[in-house]
């Protein structure tokens, strides 16, 4: 009896786990528009509106390729110190940053799209 119980809440917590895992990697729908205009206006207003580079270097698929994922997705988050790139932590969560790094390397969505390509 005792053994079922725990079981149980092993289990249930293990769900939990899992469910809120799942919600943090991928941002749900209208999460997802506002990260794609987040980053369409306040990146590209140093990234370029088409993120082709202008204060900011270009964040086009060609233009990352090749660049450690874990170093970009600290770069959104942490900014770089020592150049004009700010952090991004107090907007996005480490999730929602690596959602943008995958986003931005497969050609980042458009703003009419509402965060789908
Ligand atoms: C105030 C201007 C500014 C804004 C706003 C800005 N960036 Fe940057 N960003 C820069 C600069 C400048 C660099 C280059 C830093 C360096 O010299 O290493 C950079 C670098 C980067 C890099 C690394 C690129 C590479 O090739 O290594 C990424 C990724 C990036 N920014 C993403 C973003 C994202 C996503 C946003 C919005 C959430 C954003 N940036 C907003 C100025 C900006």
């Amino acid at each position: 009896m005792r053994l079922a119980i725990i079981h149980a809440v092993v289990l249930l917590v293990l769900t939990l786990i899992g469910v809120g895992t799942a919600g943090a990697a991928e941002p749900d729908g209208s999460r997802r528009q506002a990260l794609v205009a987040m980053v369409r206006q306040d990146c590209g207003s140093c990234h370029g509106l088409t993120l082709k580079g202008g204060l900011g270097p270009a964040l086009l698929p060609e233009a990352l390729a090749g660049k450690p994922t874990a170093s970009l997705i600290a770069t959104v988050l942490s900014g770089r110190p020592g150049t004009a790139m700010p952090g991004w932590s107090r907007f996005v969560s480490e999730a929602e940053a690596a959602w943008i790094i995958d986003q931005l390397r497969r050609g980042f969505p458009s703003l009419d799209a509402g965060g789908r390509r």
